[in-house]
């Protein structure tokens, strides 16, 4: 009865070949049998036969065989030993289920899901034909291991006596991913729900970890393993064995906007207010820091991507931006309400989250059954939106490494036992850290209470600093606002009718969120000359004051990011041309920025404080006290240390700051202590 049924599908699908896809079978077949795979539209296969594309997707396992071997039948070159694959996909996955909506009513059905890619196994061969034999009366037999298990029994002696030669058994690729549900469609939620996916033979190595993909494949279920290496035979795992992979553009957020979506986004976008409504939808639940939500409203839309340096280097367009301060003023909050708001959006903590969940990193795990696994973290997995990350500092120095490479060059390289990939990490990031002391102290340079060291502090296009500031309006303020959320939540949990109303944002978010894919798909700004020239005036005249005050307050690097800003403001608008008043806002949140955190001690501006951690005015004072040093070396052969601090002094140098600064002279290796209370210079071979 099946093999009549059989016979009777595989006729069916020469004829719709025949009919839909003679030129793809013959591109096919002039490059097999290094190409295996003919990619079959199942739209295509409803329009010639709805009942058969009904069946394909309620009972794959009657159907994809014959499919399979009539495009075998087709195959010109004679003695052909490898298979063929029809590889069906659909087309549409925008009603594709979540993952928590898959369950054991669709077990053995063709389901498509819309996946981000989070873990990849190595390759193992799998048995596909099983060949055993009898140790007892010697009879083979031969299995199709992809449909049965394999037997015990000998079925001529009855003896339990076969045994697998794997010499002839025959071995198909297989590789096992792990999935969840991409970003945009969890809308800030943590994912929760993961699937096995199984790639056999020509499908492997077709995605890395943080790629998205359609996959379309058959629901099945193993048995689960028990930590003892058994086999628990109530409980069951759910894998899909893929049919077809069809990776696509993950750097895009995929929201549907229908037309009228689109005409209530390009309304908005006239509002000469945008830019500020924008930024008060952003968090509403906090208070203040109108600033610090114009600067992450800028950050969402992001610079003009893919622009190139004319040596083919690729420039950054993300912005990266770090809130630095006090504990208790929501900046969790903060990060929180940002992760929810955007498109894409993922929130990790540094203190809880490890190499692999922020970078990428290859590990032993049971996906590979005890090999290799590669893994993308909240970096590669958050590429084209936001990464939130929140204590920063308490991140492990490894990882910080790891970071560095992301947030300039955007991409992050795993080298470890014999795997060598590269993702790219295009995200953006928003970081907070708390100081090391509890409290933000204005007069100590950030290098000095954050643990972050200066090549990642230099990075962020933005800092801001967060101090709880006691002040009777603002406190009263905050208060209000918080009070007032808890009272209209209360109020309506005991259905109270009448309270006071929360002032709704201007915007609310589920069209913000689709404000910001719009901008970041459709908009790529260009620089006008008043917008340019603008960044010039500032740069050169911040440079200027800096020639006269003897220390550095810009470098170049601040102009991409003012460029960056300034293309995020413009997009913000929908509009594709940076004009002045772009540059005006890049200006201001930068000048900022470099005005609280870029100033030393005696008011001069000096990037240096937050590029090297050493502000020119250390540098200078260090230089003093190793002049002084070297100077009484040559003439009196050692310097006692109670003269330098008396020299020192009369050059302006504290005496505390000189005993901080010759213990670090000393750790640096620029000077030693031979006998107590006497220095001498370490003298480098280059002198
Ligand atoms: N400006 C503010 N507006 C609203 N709530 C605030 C404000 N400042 C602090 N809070 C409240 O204080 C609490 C602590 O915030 P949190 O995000 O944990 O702080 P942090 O991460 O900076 O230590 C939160 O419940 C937050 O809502
Ligand atoms: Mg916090
Ligand atoms: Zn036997």
């Amino acid at each position: 009865m099946e093999a009549v049924a059989a016979k009777e599908f595989e006729d069916k699908f020469l004829e719709f070949y025949n009919a839909y896809y003679t030129e793809q079978i013959s591109a096919l077949f002039v490059s097999y049998p290094v190409k295996r795979s003919l990619s079959v539209n199942i739209a295509d296969l409803e329009k010639f036969d709805h009942e058969l594309a009904e069946e394909l997707l309620n009972n794959p396992d009657n159907v994809i065989p014959s499919a399979n071997s009539a495009l075998a039948k087709l195959n010109p070159k004679p003695d052909a030993t490898k298979p063929v694959y029809a590889r069906f996909f659909n087309p549409d996955t925008s009603n594709a289920p979540l993952l928590q909506d898959v369950g054991s009513e669709q077990i053995g059905k063709l389901l498509t899901l819309d996946s981000l890619v989070i873990k990849r196994s190595e390759i193992m061969p799998k048995v596909h034909v099983g060949v055993f034999k009898c140790s007892v009366c010697g009879t083979v037999v031969k299995i199709d291991m992809d449909r049965q298990e394999a037997p015990e029994i000998c079925p001529q002696c009855h003896h339990k006596s076969l045994r697998q030669i794997t010499e002839e058994s025959e071995f198909i690729n297989l590789q096992r991913l792990e999935v969840q549900d991409p970003l945009e469609k969890l809308k800030g939620n943590v994912p929760n729900w993961h699937m096995e996916i199984w790639l056999q033979d020509d499908l492997v190595n077709s995605v890395l970890p943080g790629d998205r993909a359609d996959i379309t494949g058959i629901l099945r279920i193993r048995p689960r393993i028990t930590r003892t290496g058994k086999q628990d035979k109530s409980v069951f795992t759910m894998f899909l064995e893929a049919v077809s992979v069809n990776p696509k553009q993950k750097e895009f957020a995929e929201l549907e906007i229908t037309p009228e979506e689109e005409q209530k986004i390009k309304e908005l976008a006239k509002d000469p207010l945008i830019f500020d409504k924008l930024a008060k939808s952003i968090a509403p639940s906090i208070y203040g820091y109108d600033e610090i939500k114009k600067a992450i409203t800028l950050q969402l839309f992001g610079g003009t991507p893919d622009k190139r340096l004319i040596d083919g280097g690729l420039i950054r367009s993300d912005i990266h931006i770090l809130l630095i301060g006090d504990p208790g003023t929501a900046k969790t909050r903060l990060l929180q309400s940002v992760t929810a708001i955007v498109p894409k959006g993922i929130y990790v903590s540094g203190k809880s989250v490890s190499s692999a969940g922020l970078t990428a990193t290859a590990e032993r795990d049971e996906l590979s059954e005890g090999g290799w696994t590669l893994k993308a973290g909240a970096l590669v997995l958050g590429s084209g939106g936001t990464v939130c990350i929140d204590e920063f500092d308490k991140i492990s120095d490894e990882d910080k490494a790891g970071l560095l490479e992301a947030m300039e060059s955007q991409t992050i390289s795993v080298a470890k036992a014999g795997i060598v990939a590269r993702f790219n990490a295009k995200a953006s990031i928003l970081a907070s850290a708390n100081p090391k002391f509890g409290r933000f102290d204005r007069n100590i340079y950030p290098s000095e209470q954050f643990d972050i060291p200066p090549t990642l502090l230099s990075r962020f296009d933005l800092i801001f600093p967060i101090t709880d500031l006691m002040d009777e309006e603002l406190d009263r303020n905050i208060a209000r606002h918080i009070l007032i959320q808890h009272e209209a939540a209360g109020a309506q949990i005991a259905q109270v009718a009448e309270y006071e109303q929360v002032e709704a944002p201007p915007i609310d978010a589920d069209i913000l969120r689709k404000y910001i894919a719009y901008a970041k798909k459709s908009i790529k700004p260009r620089l006008t000359k008043e917008a340019s020239e603008r960044i010039e005036d500032y740069y050169t005249d911040l440079r200027k004051l800096g020639l006269k005050q003897g220390a550095t307050p810009i470098t170049p690097r601040q102009i991409e990011g003012l460029v960056r800003l300034a293309e995020a403001s413009a997009k913000s608008r929908l509009s594709s041309i940076v004009e002045l008043k772009d540059a005006e806002i890049a200006v201001q949140l930068t000048d900022y920025m470099l005005n609280t955190l870029a100033v030393d001690k005696s008011g001069r501006r000096d990037i240096d404080i937050l590029q090297t951690g050493m502000p020119k005015e250390k540098v200078d004072k260090i230089n003093t006290i190793m002049g002084i040093i070297k100077e009484m070396e040559e003439k009196e052969g050692n310097a006692k240390v109670t003269s330098v601090l008396e020299e020192a002094e009369k050059a302006g140098i504290d005496r505390q700051t000189t005993v901080k600064y010759i213990d670090e002279l000393e750790r640096s290796g620029d000077v030693y202590m031979p006998k107590p209370g006497i220095l001498k210079v370490v003298k480098h071979e280059s002198e």
